[in-house]
């Protein structure tokens, strides 16, 4: 009988920024940033601390959420195809989170006897080292090699492991958390982090009726709002700030126009706040907005000849019976 490796050895962890500590004078620039522009803005990586992966986690099962269920769907189905098409691969995941639907990937290979190597990448350190020690007792032959820090970080640290070719995976639509230049540049970094023939997989949230889109982010049991205020505490973790957020209320709408969610925090009264470690002090009025997030919706055939614009060939893309997500492969010319 083979002996299988522990699952600690089979497992790295290596930690890119100072994401896993409560205060930090390196980062946080973008706070400052965000915060001394007309109107504010916050960068949505600030939601993800331990508590705000968790909560993402719930909106994924909340019924109005129908991205994850449906982007899961089309993987299900799709997976093995996919897999036969790649190959045996190295699957690099930007922005893994829990990896839950990564699974139907994993399957795929695994059903090929691929030998399986994955690099989650994700700024959310808890999220990325339970999900990868779960993964590593589902998968007895898995390695995982799993990068904490921002997707830049980690697409110039990635290092190529003796492993065949790549595809490099983004799903869920984080892609759409991305404005139009950060995206620019997002696709010039998964270039240059691939070689000739290799792979991009990316999941995109499609344009749909206003209602459908705007309940997705008002749920009636308030996780999305919870999850909105959460950035605040966690920025009082990491910057020894003094945000109340009983100060705050969560604002969400389709802008039809800029065909996207957007997500604000808006003030109700005046105030003041500090964020020690970051030496900054901001003023508040009643009624002005903090912009968190964006939430861009795509047209699948657009988001398609913008990739094969950047040299990445669209190879395949599928969708759901209700065309409301896609999914699409592409391959670096
Ligand atoms: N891919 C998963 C999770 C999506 S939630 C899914 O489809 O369900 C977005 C994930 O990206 C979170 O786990 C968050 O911690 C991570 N993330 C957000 N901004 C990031 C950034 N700038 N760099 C790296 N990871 C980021
Ligand atoms: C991670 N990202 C794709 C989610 C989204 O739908 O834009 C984050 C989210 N924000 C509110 N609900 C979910």
């Amino acid at each position: 009988m083979a002996i299988l490796p522990a699952t600690q050895e089979r497992l790295q962890i290596k930690y890119l920024s100072h994401s896993s500590l409560l205060t930090s004078t390196v980062d946080g620039q973008d706070v400052i940033y965000g915060l001394s522009q007309t109107p504010k803005c916050l960068p949505p990586k600030y939601f993800y601390d331990e508590y705000g992966s968790q909560l993402f986690e719930q909106i994924c099962q909340l019924p109005e959420y129908y991205p994850t269920r449906t982007e899961d769907l089309i993987l299900s189905q799709y997976a093995d195809e996919i897999a036969r098409m790649t190959g045996a691969c190295e699957l690099v995941e930007l922005g893994s989170g829990s990896s839950t639907k990564t699974r139907r990937l994993l399957d795929a290979h695994q059903r090929l006897t691929h030998s399986l190597h994955y690099i989650p990448i994700d700024v959310s350190g808890s999220i990325l080292t339970q999900s990868a020690q779960q993964l590593l007792q589902e998968y007895p032959t898995l390695e995982i090699q799993g990068l904490v820090g921002t997707y830049e970080q980690a697409l110039v640290e990635l290092e190529r492991t003796p492993a065949p070719s790549r595809m490099v995976s983004f799903l869920g639509s984080t892609l759409g958390n991305l404005n139009g230049q950060e995206c620019d540049r997002f696709f010039d970094d998964i270039l240059e982090a691939l070689h000739r023939g290799e792979y991009f997989l990316l999941g995109v949230d499609l344009q749909k009726p206003k209602d459908i889109l705007e309940a997705a982010y008002n749920d009636a049991q308030g996780v999305t709002a919870a999850f909105n205020l959460n950035m605040l505490e966690h920025l009082n973790q990491r910057f020894r700030g003094n945000f109340k957020r009983q100060n705050f209320e969560h604002w969400a709408f389709y802008n039809q126009e800029l065909n996207q969610i957007e997500m604000h925090l808006r003030c109700l009264t005046p105030h003041t706040v500090k964020l020690e470690t970051l030496n900054l002090q901001v003023e508040f009025i009643s009624g002005e907005t903090i912009k968190t997030e964006i939430s861009r919706k795509f047209n699948l055939q657009r988001v398609q000849a913008e990739l094969a614009e950047k040299g990445l060939k669209p190879v395949a893309a599928w969708t759901d019976p209700k065309d409301w997500f896609g999914l699409i492969l592409t391959q670096k010319v």
